[in-house]
């Protein structure tokens, strides 16, 4: 099971392109998409999903050019789009059952399916109930059951826990590492915390291009020695935040312990400290801005 994006680029308009010169190699596990808004997550994952056709570049299947075929990669995709929207009047159930037929599945099989997908997203006390009345997380759920209806080999999920409330994030998170196992698993987000447990790899995207890929551990130990904790007062910290790419800040008693990515000690007092997903982050996506 492979997928390859080789020097895909989406142009937009004549000077923009939501993403460029993109190159990835992907084999089962998680890919953590990670970058700020307009980075591209949504273009990338539109364009594997084959909604949408690269200006430049080609994105393979298991060797199959999707572009020319992609029926293949189709047959065995799920995607959750970042926008997505259900059918108001009808509930979790009715709504599971109409997207099975049409994936073409046959009604034994997504009736079983679809009892075990409510389970695991957890709406079995609401699904009987119209999606229109459904609070925004509980939509998101059902995107998420509609994704695995088919029991896809490749899983795409545009921002899957926006709007999900801690417990339920939680419970993603979970379900997303017991799938990974032996699929490919591309999610994006803003949420680092979301990726740091269950991704095996991390892709850091920016302005549509690809700053970073490697597995987490691996962006850590980049950055290994240049996370610093030191105690400032709050009339220092405006100050600092313009010199340093401050990742926190702490009220204390004493002032206000600070949390900031630097390639040298920012002051005497300043300790090194272990690295955090959200450190690297920083580092690697805002570090011309630094
Ligand atoms: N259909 C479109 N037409 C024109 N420009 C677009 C279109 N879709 C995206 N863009 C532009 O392409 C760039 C990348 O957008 P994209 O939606 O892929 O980013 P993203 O990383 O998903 O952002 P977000 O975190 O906000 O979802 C942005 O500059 C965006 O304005
Ligand atoms: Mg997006």
């Amino acid at each position: 099971m492979q997928l390859t994006i080789e020097n895909v680029g989406k142009k937009y308009r004549r000077d923009l392109w939501g993403l460029h010169d993109f190159s990835l190699t992907l084999e089962p596990g998680a890919l953590g998409l990670l970058g700020p808004n307009g980075a591209g997550k949504s273009t990338l994952m539109r364009i594997l999903a084959t909604i949408t056709k690269p200006t430049t570049g080609q994105v393979t299947w298991n060797g199959t050019n999707v572009a020319q075929s992609p029926n293949e990669l189709r047959e065995v995709l799920g995607y959750l789009p970042q926008d997505f929207g259900v059918y108001p009047n009808l509930n979790a159930i009715e709504f599971l059952d109409y997207l099975a037929a049409m994936k073409g599945l046959d009604a034994k099989t997504a009736r079983v399916r679809i009892d075990e997908l409510i389970q695991v997203v957890n709406l079995v006390d609401v699904a009987k109930r119209p999606l229109g009345g459904y609070s925004g997380g509980m939509k998101q759920r059902v995107g998420i059951a509609q994704a695995l209806l088919n029991d896809p080999q490749l899983l795409i999920v545009d921002e899957p826990t926006a709007g999900l409330d801690p417990e339920e994030r939680v419970r993603f998170r979970n379900l997303l590492s017991d799938l990974s196992g032996n699929r490919i698993v591309i999610l994006s987000t803003h949420i680092v915390s979301d990726v740091e447990a269950t991704a095996t790899h991390i892709a850091l995207i920016r302005k549509g291009q690809l700053l970073q890929h490697a597995p987490p551990e691996k962006l850590l130990n980049r950055i290994e020695g240049k996370v610093w904790e030191w105690t400032v007062s709050s009339e220092e910290l405006t100050t600092l935040k313009q010199q340093y790419l401050v990742s926190g800040t702490i009220r204390k008693s004493d002032g206000v312990l600070v949390r900031a990515v630097s390639d040298i000690q920012p002051a005497p007092q300043a300790q090194s400290v272990a690295p955090r997903l959200e450190d690297a982050y920083l580092h690697f996506v805002q570090e011309r801005n630094a």
